[in-house]
C-alpha cells in the first residue's frame, strides 16, 4: 500500500463484510463509528498548455475544517454505507442520485482505525467527462457548500519536468483520515497510473517536504 511509515498500523485494511460485522458494536466499550468517501473520476487525457497530459479528473473536497477529503460522511443509525454515502454526496456535492447513485458494487476498500474507533468505507466510480463537469456545477447548489465544504477541487494528474509541480506538490497538502492513501489506491486500481509511477510522485513530493 501507499501507508505513511509513521502511521502504520493505525488503518487496517479488512474485507467489506468484515469491517461490517467484524466492528459494528462494541468494542473497548464505545462503538465505532462509520463513514463512506466516494471517488468519482473521469478519464481525460487533455493536455495542460499542450503540455502535459491530464490522466484524468478526480474530484476532492476543500473541506471547512482545511484538509483535502473526498465527498462523503458519517453513516447514520439505520443507514447501509451505500445509503449515508448517497445522502452525504447529495449534501455536499449536490450529486444528482437519480443519475449517478453508489451501490456495493462501487465500493474499492474498507480500513479500520482502531485508535479512533472508525471503520472507513471507500468507493469508487467512472463517469464520462461530460457527466463530470456537470457534477462539478452541481456542487455550487449542494446543500453543504460553503459550510462543510469549500469547495469542489480537480487532482493535478500531471507533474511538471521540474518533478514537484503538479501531483507532487498537490500531494504536500493536509488529507483527512486516509484519504490520501485513498487516492493513491483509487489511481493504481483504475489504472490511471502505474505502481511506479505512483512511488515516483510520492517519492518527489516527500523530498519537497523536506
Ligand atoms: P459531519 O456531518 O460534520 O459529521 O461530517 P460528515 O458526516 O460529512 O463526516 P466527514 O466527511 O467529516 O467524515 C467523518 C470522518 O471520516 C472524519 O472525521 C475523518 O476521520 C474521516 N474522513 C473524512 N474524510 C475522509 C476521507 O476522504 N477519507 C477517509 N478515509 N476518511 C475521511
Ligand atoms: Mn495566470
Ligand atoms: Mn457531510
Ligand atoms: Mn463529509
Ligand atoms: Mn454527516
Ligand atoms: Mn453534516
Amino acid at each position: 500500500g501507499f501507508g505513511r511509515p509513521d502511521a502504520e498500523g493505525d488503518f487496517e485494511e479488512v474485507p467489506y463484510n468484515e469491517a461490517l460485522g467484524r466492528t459494528w458494536g462494541k468494542q473497548g466499550g464505545k462503538p465505532y463509528r462509520h463513514a463512506a468517501h466516494a471517488f468519482l473520476y473521469a478519464l481525460d487525457g487533455k493536455k495542460v498548455w499542450g503540455l502535459y497530459e491530464n490522466k484524468a479528473v478526480i474530484l476532492m473536497n476543500m473541506r471547512v475544517d482545511g484538509y483535502i477529503g473526498f465527498p462523503g460522511g458519517i453513516i447514520d443509525d439505520g443507514e447501509t454505507p451505500e445509503e449515508g454515502l448517497n445522502r452525504e454526496l447529495e449534501e455536499e456535492i449536490g450529486l444528482d442520485l437519480t443519475k449517478h447513485s453508489f451501490c456495493k458494487g462501487d465500493h474499492l476498500v474498507s480500513h479500520v482505525n482502531h485508535r479512533k474507533g472508525m471503520v472507513l468505507h471507500f468507493y469508487c466510480k467512472r463517469v464520462t467527462l461530460e457527466d463530470c463537469f456537470e457534477i462539478e456545477k452541481s456542487t455550487l447548489h449542494a446543500k453543504e457548500y460553503g459550510i462543510e465544504v469549500l469547495g469542489s477541487v480537480r487532482v493535478p494528474m500531471f507533474t511538471y519536468p521540474d518533478e514537484e509541480r503538479g501531483l507532487p506538490i498537490f500531494l504536500t497538502n493536509r488529507f483527512c483520515g486516509n484519504s490520501k492513501e485513498q487516492l493513491l489506491m483509487g489511481i493504481e486500481r483504475m489504472k490511471i497510473m502505474t505502481t511506479e509511477e505512483i512511488q515516483l510522485a510520492l517519492k518527489h513530493s516527500e523530498s519537497y517536504n523536506k
